[in-house]
């Protein structure tokens, strides 16, 4: 597989072609950022830890049936992934009230969400991803309502899968983001699964294990996604 040009760098990724105009390779960078871009940082080790997590999420989820744009990973920081024209919604499903919702609803932080709720808001960072709705999904384009739908399902789906993963590592799924985009008219799961998309807290000490470490100044915040990666069974030597 031969990397070609640079298509697209995001904040803490960057997309190249390759020969097969199928495939992408993904590079997870070092650079992490918070709050829309305004702090930015290089964090150590954080590319190769994050490509071995989403390898490694991204296989249990097609173990589970779910499709997902992952096909292997090629070096410590770079996976090969399927050529997707992205879905410029991003999913989220949270299973206790943290982060946006506390903030926007004034519920109580670490409050049990039941059932889990979801959300979509709509990728686009001049405007700070703004909340959307089904309706504004398909009037402005973005989506079809059975490309939503569709999404929905996968989204939970991914919840009942991973839920139960981190929480054999004494881990709590506290919320994530997914995003989707289309392979051959498919509905397929892209972008990254890995701690800096997700919040995970220990089930026993409530510790923030995610990127709230990077956005709280808590530091220690490449240890953390380590020790969840350990607890779930991802070797990182
Ligand atoms: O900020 P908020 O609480 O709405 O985020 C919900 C979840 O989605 C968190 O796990 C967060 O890390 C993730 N997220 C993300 N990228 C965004 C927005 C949210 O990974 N642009």
């Amino acid at each position: 597989m031969e990397k070609r040009q640079e298509l697209y760098a995001g904040k803490a990724k960057s997309v190249h072609a390759t020969d097969d105009p199928d495939r992408l390779i993904l590079t997870f960078r070092d650079d992490t950022s918070a709050f829309d871009g305004e702090r930015m940082e290089s964090l150590a080790r954080k590319g190769m830890v994050n490509n071995r997590f989403n390898a490694f999420i991204m296989e249990k989820l097609q173990e589970a049936g779910i499709p997902t744009h992952f096909d292997r990973r090629l070096s410590d920081t770079e996976s090969l992934v399927k050529n997707l024209e992205m879905i410029p919604v991003e999913c989220v499903v949270r299973n206790i009230a943290a982060g946006g919702l506390v903030k926007r609803l004034g519920v109580e932080e670490g409050q049990a969400l039941e059932p889990p709720t979801f959300e979509l808001f709509l990728k686009n960072d001049a405007l700070h991803d703004p909340m959307i709705n089904e309706s504004l999904a398909e009037t402005f384009g973005w989506a079809t309502p059975e490309q939503l739908a569709e999404m929905k399902a996968l989204t939970f789906r991914v919840n009942e899968v991973l839920k139960q993963l981190f929480a054999e590592g004494g881990l709590l799924l506290v919320d994530y983001k997914l995003e989707f985009g289309l392979f051959k008219g498919e509905i397929v799961l892209g972008d990254e699964f890995s701690p800096d998309g997700c919040r995970l807290w220990d089930a026993e000490t409530r510790e923030k294990l995610d990127k709230d470490r990077f956005r709280q100044g808590l530091g220690g915040v490449i240890e953390a996604y380590e020790e969840v990666g350990r607890r779930i069974g991802i070797d990182f030597d």
